[in-house]
């Protein structure tokens, strides 16, 4: 096993980055794959998704990882810090990420943090999912530094392109710079009403932009208030609305993720 290294990026909060993040944990775990998800949020979004109500009291969190990383500490034993909720592990995030993310503006080589905390648990997964938070600052960075793809994610009703082109030319040059093994998986529509006029426009868009350069997901998220409500339960969709339409587009991104890997 080694697993590959998925970033869920965008230069915009609010587009489901997420939701993505946790729901396509557990679509690749009902495929019988072994995931590991990051939160590499300070916000911890992902960490309440997995049900951890308050992150300041979590001992080892991926901050203390990075800083143990950069005071250039042996590396803890991954049972040490690795949690698990419903067969999906996972590493949780808090507030102190911010601080880490002040002092990695400051040291030498501080792109490749993530990577030396992660490449170590490559033999233990089939997928690392990376949630990053929308500021392209140096925690983002360190997350396309560490990854083999990227997924993007867009959300039609905020005006999706813009921010769009900033994020692939940053992905452009961490490749050309850092790491030339990551490319871009596809990015993929979310919260997405295929019947409105805004959602049609914008997939226009986003194909005719990229198409032969960027792979568009042929499936789309629609928007539902069951996602909402999963995540106030910390369920993901498959156990909590497992027929509903999202729940579907989500398993059927997860195999077209599996296929364009060939
Ligand atoms: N398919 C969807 N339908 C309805 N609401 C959604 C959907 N996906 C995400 N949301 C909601 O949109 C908000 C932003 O999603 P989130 O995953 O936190 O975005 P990000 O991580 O990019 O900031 C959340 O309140 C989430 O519940
Ligand atoms: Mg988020």
């Amino acid at each position: 096993m080694m697993a590959k290294i998925i970033e869920i990026g965008s230069a915009k909060g609010g587009v489901a980055k997420t939701t993505t993040t946790y729901n396509l944990a557990y679509v690749l775990k009902e495929m019988g794959y072994k995931v590991l998800a990051v939160d590499l949020d300070p916000q911890a979004n992902l960490s309440t998704c997995f049900g951890i109500e308050d992150t300041s009291v979590v001992q080892i969190t991926i901050g203390h990882l990075l800083m143990n990383m950069i005071d250039d500490e042996d590396m803890l034993d991954a049972n040490e810090f690795i949690l698990r909720r419903n067969g999906v592990d996972y590493i949780p995030a808090s507030m102190m990420l911010s601080a880490v993310e002040a002092k990695l503006r400051m040291e030498m080589g501080a792109e490749k943090m993530l990577s030396y905390v992660l490449e170590p648990l490559r033999e233990r997964y089939d997928y690392i999912l990376i949630d990053t938070s929308p500021s392209l600052g140096a925690l983002t960075i360190n997350a396309i530094a560490a990854a083999d793809e990227v997924i993007v994610t867009v959300n039609p009703q905020l005006l999706a392109m813009m921010g769009l082109q900033d994020y692939l030319k940053t992905i452009t040059k961490i490749r050309n710079r850092i790491n030339p093994k990551v490319s871009v998986a596809g990015i993929l529509l979310t919260m997405c009403e295929p019947r409105t006029n805004l959602c049609k426009t914008v997939i226009e868009q986003v194909q005719d932009t990229f198409s032969g350069q960027i792979k568009v997901f042929e499936a789309r998220i629609p928007a539902t208030v069951k996602v909402g409500e999963s995540i106030y339960y910390s369920e993901p969709l498959l156990e909590y609305a497992p027929g509903c339409n999202a729940t579907v587009a989500y398993t059927e991104f997860g195999r077209e993720l599996i296929e364009n890997e060939g």
